[in-house]
């Protein structure tokens, strides 16, 4: 598989699982090439005080969302996918549709078409029913609807074990190895993807949870 992803940051409230994406996939040595739509932009920056330039250090290539000539505009352009993180309901609307106004969902689009992996961390709540046809629609077109959602089995300690989680469970889906999501019940020594703060948490887990079946 090509060590080369997409990402985009869309609109949506969650801007630091972006960033925070960026920066787990620089580290495991993967190429980012990146898009963040004009809304991404404001919400990085009213959500983690972080600028497009902070963005730009934590990509190997960040493109104008305007720029639909992009190497990433095109399916010959060979990624393992793309991820888009946090994913808004405009810009999830406009995959759905095919209807591509700018480069983060043409991206996308492309992707989809030349069926590569597409996994949607969808922010929105409630949502109405036309939202849930619409992500039914994405769903039935081969893109993964993976919405930030914490998982409290796993005794986060604080904002950054939930946004890890989610961004570790997304790696999870392009069969990245990670240490970053919790692992239900997975013993020290069962796994070569378990890291030393999994056994951590899973040691808590053990003292909190008993048997509950959970
Ligand atoms: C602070 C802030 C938080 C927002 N949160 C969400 C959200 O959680 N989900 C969503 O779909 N839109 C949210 N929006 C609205 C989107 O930014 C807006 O619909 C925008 O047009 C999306 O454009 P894009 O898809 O090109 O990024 C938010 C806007 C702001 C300013």
């Amino acid at each position: 598989m090509s060590r080369r992803i997409v990402v985009g940051i869309s609109g949506a409230s969650g801007a630091i699982y972006g960033l925070r994406l960026l920066a787990a996939l620089g580290d495991l040595g993967w190429e980012r090439h990146v898009v963040v739509s004009r809304a991404g932009r404001r919400t990085i920056l009213e959500e983690t005080g972080a600028t497009i330039e902070d963005v730009r250090a934590l990509s190997t290539r960040l493109y104008p969302p305007e720029d639909i000539g992009a190497a990433i505009a095109s399916g010959s352009f060979v990624t393992a996918g793309m991820i888009v993180a946090p994913c808004s309901i405009r810009s999830a609307a406009e995959i759905a549709t095919g209807v591509t106004a700018g480069l983060l969902t043409r991206a996308a689009d492309v992707n989809l078409k030349d069926r590569r992996r597409v996994v949607l961390m969808v922010r929105e709540t409630p949502l109405h029913t036309g939202h849930l046809r619409m992500l039914t629609t994405l769903s039935e077109i081969g893109a993964i609807i993976a919405p930030p959602v914490p998982a409290f089995y796993a005794m986060p300690r604080g904002l950054d074990d939930i946004v890890d989680h989610s961004v570790g469970r997304v790696l999870d889906l392009f069969g990245i190895e990670n240490s970053l999501a919790h692992r239900w019940r997975d013993e020290p020594g069962t796994s070569d993807l378990i890291g030393a703060k999994t056994h951590d948490q899973s040691e808590r887990n053990q003292s909190t949870h008993g048997d509950c079946g959970l």
